[in-house]
This record gives structure tokens, sequence and C-alpha cells, in this order.
């Protein structure tokens, strides 16, 4: 075998807690993340040099080394030398359709695809648990990125728990084209912020984990009700975002008023969304918003809960 496709989802985040400060630097998170069929393909060939190569349709996305799917591709050679001398580097073509620098882990999902992808290139036999160890390193989203649908994320983003697939829903997507929000950016302004609210101290971060597992939110989704899941959508990043972004705060509330069953900005946005009970709903409040924001900036996408993570095409 010496190429082949993956196919990489977007994330949403349904919840996102800040609970505090990590001795990393990071924060403590606690999250509900959601794969969506908005995806990317990654094509990997071996190449038989000992450079690694990154091709992109999106003049966004870098070709050079600080694209993480690159240091992905990097990472793996430095772990498993051996198999990389033998079996050569890799070409990366990324077919972008997820938006660049949106809270969608689009860049993290296509990390994820180059780890499972070079596992299956050079035979390595790694289980889901050692290539998400390895995602670990290069970013926070990876880890759910590889294993996907919907799932518990706490900790720096590293501790998974699996929650059942939720069947049927779909979502409403926007984001502004020409707007882009630094996750570091973000993360600091919360902290200037809402920083002498953080929890600190060991019992008190395992007390909020817990009240996250056995939480309203993760009782909704094992239920499968879906509009309570609508009214229980959270994200602490909203707080920075949407003040220092009004067209975004605009959309947001009208997404929440176009009669879905919630609405939330997703990851460190400006991508937001509004949850749908069916692909009906879904097209009606596309057309509805299309029509009240017709700003040639803001693109739109009417796309699905997905239960997978990185598939192999
Ligand atoms: O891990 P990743 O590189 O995706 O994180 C991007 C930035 O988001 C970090 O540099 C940090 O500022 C912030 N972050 C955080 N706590 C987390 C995850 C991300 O503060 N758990």
């Amino acid at each position: 075998m010496n190429h082949c496709t993956l196919i990489a989802p977007a994330k949403i985040n349904l919840y996102l807690e800040i609970i505090g400060d990590r001795p990393d630097g990071f924060h403590e998170l606690a999250m509900v993340m959601q794969s969506i069929t908005l995806a990317d393909r990654i094509d990997l060939q071996l190449n038989d040099t000992d450079t690694i190569r990154v091709r992109c349709d999106n003049g966004d996305v870098p070709a050079d080394n600080t694209n993480l799917a690159y240091r992905a591709a990097a990472l793996m050679a430095d772990r498993f030398a051996d198999r990389f001398a033998d079996r050569g580097a890799v070409d990366i073509t990324i077919d972008k359709r997820i938006p660049v620098a949106a809270g969608l882990a689009g860049g993290s999902s296509n990390a994820a695809a180059v780890l499972v992808g070079i596992d299956l290139l050079w035979d390595l036999g790694l289980t889901r648990s050692e290539l998400q160890e390895l995602g670990e390193v290069l970013g926070s989203d990876i880890p759910f990125c590889i294993s996907g649908g919907t799932a518990l994320v706490t900790g720096r983003g590293e501790t998974i728990s699996p929650l059942p697939a939720l069947g049927g829903l779909y979502v409403v997507l926007g984001k502004y084209r020409s707007l882009q929000v630094s996750t570091p950016w973000a993360y600091k302004t919360y902290r200037q912020q809402f920083g002498s609210q953080y929890v600190s101290d060991a019992a008190g971060l395992e007390e909020r984990r817990h009240r996250v597992h056995s939480g309203p939110m993760v009782a909704a989704i094992l239920h499968q009700n879906g509009s309570q899941i609508g009214k229980l959508l959270h994200n602490d990043l909203q707080k920075v975002v949407l003040p220092a972004h009004p067209p975004v705060a605009k959309l947001r509330d009208a997404l929440a008023a176009s009669g879905g069953l919630g609405a939330m900005m997703s990851g460190s946005g400006p991508s937001v969304f509004a949850l749908c009970e069916s692909e009906a709903q879904a097209q009606d409040i596309y057309a509805k918003v299309r029509s009240d924001f017709p700003d040639p900036d803001l693109e739109l996408w009417v796309t699905q809960l997905n239960p997978n993570g990185i598939e192999v095409d």
C-alpha cells in the first residue's frame, strides 16, 4: 500500500465550559464535542524521498512545516525513524472544505487523518489510544478528532468518554469568510476577564468534572432528547468572542430565533450553528438566514451530525 485517502470531519462543541488553569499553562475544560459531516479529504502518497510535502487548494492554509498536517507527519517520522527510513515520506494533499480558524478543528482533523493514514502506510499497527497520545503532543483537539462521534472531553482535551451517537439531527453552520479568530487570543482574553472565577484546587476541579459527567447535557444525550440538548447548548468562549465581533453575535441571535432547537458558537469561533431536528427544518433555517443576511462574505452550510471520526475512504 503506498496511497490512501481519508475523510477528516469538522467538529462543533455542544458544550464548552472553562473550569480553570492547568499547571501546563492550558485550561482545564469540560466539553461535549460532536463530529459533523462537513469534512476535508486528505490524500497521502508515499513519495520515495525523505521530504514531507503539503499541497492545499486553499491559500489560507500554509503548505510549509507550520501546517499541523505536516507536523503530524514529522512527528511520525521522528517517533518511527526506522520505518520512515524504510518506507519514505508522504505527499499530503488537502482538499479543504472546512473553513480555516473557525472553531471547527479543521487543522486538528487534518493532522488526525495524517496520523491514522501514516499508521496504515507504514504498517505500524498502532491502537487508537496510541494514535491519540501522539495527537495530544500536537494539539488539544486532535485526540477527539481521531475517534470523533459524540464525546465528553475533559482535561486539556485528552480525556475522552464516548457518548451514544445522536441520530437524525442536523446543523446549519455559518461563518463570515473574511473573519478568523485566534484560539490563543480567545483563551487569553477569557482568562483576563474571568480568571478570578477559576477553580484551582484539585478537589474543586474534580467536583466540576464530576458535575459535567453527571450533568443535564450528558443526560439529554443519553436520552437522545434533541430539544433538551438544544436548550443546554453552552460555550463560555462566547462571552469574549461575541462582544468583539458584533456581526457574529447578530448571526448567532438570528439562528437562535430561527425556530431550531438552539444556537451556539463553536469552539473559539467565529463559526456559529443552529441545531435542527430534521433536514427540512435545517433547509428552512438556511433559506431564511440566507435571505436575511445577503452579505456574500457569509458562508452557510447544512450539515449533519456524524457518528465517525477519521475514516479511510
Ligand atoms: O492545543 P492547541 O494548540 O489547539 O491550543 C491552542 C491554544 O488554545 C493554546 O495555545 C491555548 O492558548 C488555548 N487552549 C487552552 N486550553 C486548552 C486548549 C487550548 O488554553 N485546554
